[in-house]
């Protein structure tokens, strides 16, 4: 039986859309590794969708003038068609505002509350008089008492990455009208994580080889500062209503049902594989986050699924760290950055596979990356155009010229030579060591393993130099030469799916002119064998890779240098 796995990216919050940022540190690391899962033979499920509720959205909302509900609900369609225009396979993209959700966050606080883990108390929330409400978390500003930071806002910093309580807030004032915020005391409930610390060591301890260090260290860090119970009520009105007597003006914080979310979206795909991947706990559950949500990951839900008891845990969580834009730190006031709005139109002029391509080698998989145009322009010019394409080009090139797109070949009756062997073998490796990277989600590594795949056979078509041997007359050894650097060029396919989808497919289908997909599930292991029928017609012959010259960079960098401005957005929308 196939092993099941479950892939999720963090559910993203709908106040603004995506920026390469994100994709990089989140959606297309997922989407690498789900494609790769799948075309491994496991049988894979990929899950993301939108966090609908918590402070942000409202914040946005309150900024330019429509509900949360309507900015939210429209910024999920948003969302959605970015990721899908750049390649992004969820199985389903949905959201936290769905009546499934809805039901499974009361079970599971229902659960929660009967074993025990849930207590009622008071917590000191930051008022304003003047807008006459509870400030909770991004509604309120103030000085970080940890680092010093201006602009922390309610109990989290981000630029120290450390959480607190409210009161300890310094200097706090409302963000809508700046006043200053007063602390009221009002009841809320409160999920014990310090009696489940003895069960999260143990599911942190058994996750020590499988997790990057930077995530089981950060964990081990949570845990050894011990666990403080958290609230999990907030005095808004967008959420879920906290289902209990005496808190019907409250809702559940938005980071007690979002994780849950993971749960519910794919209870809403299918109820069976709930059932089997988190019921049955069949299957592994791979997260893609970034750092920033290490803490939620590894430390609160876990938490949370261990005391309620009957869903299973994450196998895998994947933390990854920040893209940074020319040494600088992406901002939207600023325009300084890559942005995916762009992307939005029908015939948006950039190449979505060379952007993915560039962006895998810029995956932060182990510290903050870069995103630089010059370096987007090299990775195209020299590595997509030069190693890649340029072997394809050149071989599909080759059998059209010298062989009218046909190759009569019958590899059981060719003599080998060293060379020849050589490039043979290396079909039979490649992939094997490639598939391992895929398998420990090093991204980066795969992409270099693909690469280096495509010189080696480039060096094995200068070396055996077909040119020369057809002006010797020596026909039969130039197509031998054809007929297996068009298998590398099928393997490549196959293993580089994962990351360039389109080009892929279209290259194995309209250019090497074969059967089926190679983005489809299961056919990775035909990457290690030879997929060129020995008797064969190539398709069309045509550059898959554009070169890039500064005017064409330029044109690509203007379409996405303009960040989304939702008020406009908004305000235009019919
Ligand atoms: N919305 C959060 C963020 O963008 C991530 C939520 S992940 C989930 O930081 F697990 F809670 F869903
Ligand atoms: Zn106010």
């Amino acid at each position: 039986m196939k092993e099941k796995r479950l892939i999720t990216a963090a559910l993203t919050y709908v106040n603004n859309i995506p920026h390469v940022g994100h994709i990089v540190g989140c959606h297309l690391p997922a989407d690498i590794f789900a494609r790769f899962c799948r075309s491994y033979g496991y049988d894979t499920t990929f899950v993301g969708g939108s966090d609908m509720h918590g402070t942000p959205s409202m914040v946005t909302a309150q900024e330019i003038g429509v509900d949360v509900e309507t900015l939210t609900s429209t910024l999920h369609e948003v969302h959605k068609k970015i990721y899908s225009r750049l390649g992004i396979s969820y199985d389903i993209y949905s959201n936290t505002h769905t009546d499934t959700h809805e039901e499974i966050t009361d079970d599971f606080f229902a659960s929660l509350h009967k074993r025990g883990y849930i207590s009622e108390g008071t917590a000191s929330v930051f008022y304003c008089e003047h807008c006459d409400t509870f400030l909770p978390d991004r509604f309120v500003r103030g000085t970080c008492p940890k680092c010093g930071n201006k602009e922390a806002s309610g109990d989290q910093c981000e630029k120290c990455d450390s959480l607190f309580s409210p009161a300890e807030l310094i200097d706090a004032v409302c963000k809508t009208c700046g006043n200053k915020a007063v602390l009221k005391e009002t009841k809320h409930i409160f999920l014990s994580l310090s009696k489940g610390e003895k069960m999260l060591e143990e599911y942190i301890e058994s996750r020590k080889d499988v997790w990057r260090p930077h995530v089981y260290s950060e964990a081990k860090k949570w845990l050894k500062e011990g666990l403080k119970d958290r609230c999990i009520s907030r005095d808004i009105k967008w959420g879920f209503k906290v289902p209990l007597e005496g808190y019907e003006d409250k809702v559940f914080y938005v980071w007690f049902d979002a994780p849950i979310g993971y749960i519910s979206i794919t209870k809403e795909l299918s109820n069976e594989k709930y059932q089997d991947i988190w019921k049955e706990k069949n299957g592994k559950i791979y997260n893609f986050i970034g750092k920033d949500n290490i803490q939620f990951h590894t430390v609160f839900f876990p938490t949370m699924l261990l005391e309620e008891g009957h869903y299973n845990t994450a196998y895998n969580v994947v933390g990854l760290n920040f893209l940074n834009f020319e040494g600088k730190k992406f901002s939207k006031s600023k325009k300084i950055g890559v942005f995916c709005n762009a992307f939005l139109n029908d015939d948006v002029n950039v190449d979505v596979d060379t952007m993915r391509a560039y962006l895998t080698t810029i995956i932060p998989e182990n510290k903050d990356t870069d995103f630089k145009w010059e370096e987007f322009k090299n990775n195209c010019n020299s590595e997509l155009v030069g190693k890649f394409g340029n072997l394809f080009n050149r071989t599909l090139n080759m059998v059209k010229n010298y062989f009218n797109c046909h190759l009569d070949t019958d590899l059981s009756v060719l003599e080998l030579g060293d060379a020849d062997q050589e490039v043979v073998r290396s079909i039979q490796e490649f992939p094997a060591k490639i598939a391992s990277a895929f398998e420990n989600v090093e991204l980066r590594e795969a992409y270099k393993l693909i690469m280096n795949y495509a010189v080696g056979c480039n060096g094995y078509i200068e070396k055996s130099t077909p040119w020369s041997l057809m002006k010797e007359g020596k026909t039969k050894e130039a197509e031998k030469v054809l007929y297996l650097a068009l298998n590398v060029c099928a393997s490549l396919c196959i293993v580089a799916s994962p990351i360039m989808p389109d080009k892929t497919r279209r290259l194995w289908q309209e250019q090497l002119g074969l059967s089926g997909d190679p983005t489809s599930p299961d056919f990775w292991q035909r990457a290690s064998q030879m997929n060129i029928p020995s008797s064969h017609t190539i398709g069309e012959v045509s550059p898959m890779f554009e070169r890039l010259d500064d005017i064409r960079l330029n044109e690509i960098k203007d379409i996405l240098s303009e960040p989304f401005d939702i008020k406009e957005y908004f305000e235009n929308k019919d």
